[in-house]
């Protein structure tokens, strides 16, 4: 069934030269919640390239969505996402694009109640700043941001707009990790002392750099220019709830070190030849980052970047407390009051059944990402729906994003640095949020 009335976009408006013809200003008020079924969220889309495209995929089957735009600074992604909504069945959205700046017209045309950001890294904040003024819930992709300054904004723009800011880090709602969260607040693995997480993740050979010619695609420029963990997101993410940061916890400092960088010459001399450019180039970015993490309360995290060397896919997780251990690259746990033999591991499958977190009941397997990024929507979407806080908050955004630029000067100082406290002081307070309803 399709609710919403078809609308011309302002360039092909004024293209078609029909703008006098049907007697409508050059910035027609289009046709805001007209046939729109009420208690719908709608929903624009910034960046529709391989992730904005992909999450899109997960939004479609959700019935309490409306999908009213899509932009992209590349007119054939954007429309090429439209034509993807429109063959499920929806009504097509509207398309934008073209400038860095056409998502501005998008908010200020659309009643939008939120918009999906899956843009290029550098942009991500300033759009997320214009979305939240304006009233409408971002969901941002990782990371939130690539300076702490301007994670800060994100953090005052929320607070002062009232609007919930989550960045979309969707490893936090893998199934294992939410069951491993059940457990972990069940007190099974008694006081949590350390955690352990790395990306490890080779992807010199297709999301750097293009697979057939080599050629560098928009994140090789920080390989170029930066030495720190570019990307920590997915593997802090759900360590955030495992160790309490932000609810009884808070980091406070970070010491981070790199090594030499060795992997992005090698993969261009072993694929492309001694001559490739690339294979020349001293990429400033060590091959790994390693990075450890104290918290007010006495825990550590060490946190591994890893996305350049061959190795298959991992995020290493570790989470060891007073009781037990939990290892998920042996897929193993030890507990000391339930595992059968003493000091020997046993398989973790059984209890991430028997702790399946509720928003698992159901099998979501088929979609992308083994339904995770379904998940992370669905509980995005029902949060804008009722005007509630985001399952995950600014200040668990800001502490995930921070790593990025904090990593970075601890290399070159050689030295720790402070970890600011996003929350000022709440820490102390605030409650656990996150997947409450186990
Ligand atoms: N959560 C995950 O599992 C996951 C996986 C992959 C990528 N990502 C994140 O998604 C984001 C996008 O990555 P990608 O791999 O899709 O990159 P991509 O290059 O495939 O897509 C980015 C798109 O953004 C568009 N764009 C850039 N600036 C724009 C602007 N101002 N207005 C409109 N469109 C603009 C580009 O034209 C491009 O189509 C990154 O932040 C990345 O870290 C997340």
């Amino acid at each position: 069934m399709k609710y919403r009335m078809k609308y011309i976009t302002r360039r092909r408006f004024i293209k078609s030269g029909t703008a006098v013809a049907v007697g409508m200003s050059l910035y027609p008020d289009i046709a805001r919640g007209a046939g729109i079924e009420t208690g719908k969220v709608k929903i624009g889309i910034v960046g529709t390239g391989n992730r904005g495209t992909s999450l899109l995929r997960s939004l479609l089957p959700l019935n309490n969505v409306e999908i009213m735009s899509v932009c992209d600074l590349d007119e054939s992604r954007a429309l090429n996402a439209a034509t993807l909504c429109e063959k499920s069945g929806r009504v097509r959205p509207n398309v934008y694009g073209k400038t860095v700046s056409a998502y501005k017209e998008m908010l200020d045309r659309e009643r939008l109640d939120a918009v999906i950001i899956a843009t290029y890294w550098d942009s991500h904040t300033s759009i997320a700043i214009d979305v939240m003024n304006r009233g409408i819930y971002p969901g941002i992709e990782v990371p939130a941001a690539l300076t702490v300054n301007d994670t800060w904004q994100l953090v005052e723009t929320s607070e002062k707009t009232g609007i919930p800011c989550m960045m979309l880090e969707n490893w936090s709602f893998r199934q294992d990790n939410l069951a491993l969260l059940n457990m972990k607040r069940l007190g099974m693995f008694g006081e949590i002392v350390h955690c352990h997480c790395a990306h490890s993740h080779d992807c010199i050979d297709h999301w750097f750099f293009d697979k057939k010619t080599g050629q560098q695609r928009w994140p090789a420029e920080y390989l170029l220019n930066y030495n720190r963990d570019q990307y920590p997101t997915h593997s802090v993410g759900p360590i955030l709830s495992w160790m309490d940061i932000n609810r009884g916890d808070i980091f406070t400092e970070i010491y981070s070190t790199a090594s030499a960088s060795k992997g992005i010459n090698a993969y261009f001399t072993r694929k492309f030849g001694d001559a490739h450019p690339n294979a020349k180039i001293p990429w400033k970015q060590g091959d790994i980052v390693t990075s450890t993490l104290k918290t007010k309360m006495g825990k550590t995290l060490v946190i591994n970047y890893d996305m350049q060397l061959p190795r298959p896919y991992s995020n290493r997780w570790l989470l060891q407390g007073t009781k037990g251990v939990y290892d998920e690259e042996k897929g193993s746990i030890y507990l000391i009051n339930q595992t059968p033999e003493y000091h020997e591991w046993e398989p973790w499958k059984p209890y991430e059944k028997q702790y399946n977190h509720k928003w698992w009941r159901t099998d979501h397997s088929a979609q992308s990402h083994g339904g995770t990024d379904f998940v992370m929507l669905s509980q995005f979407v029902e949060a804008v729906q009722n005007k509630k806080s985001t399952p995950i908050d600014v200040y668990d955004s800001a502490v995930m994003t921070a790593i990025v630029e904090l990593s970075g000067i601890s290399i070159e100082k050689n030295a720790p640095v402070p970890f600011p406290d996003f929350t000022k002081g709440k820490w102390q307070t605030n409650q656990p949020y996150f997947a409450l309803d186990m």
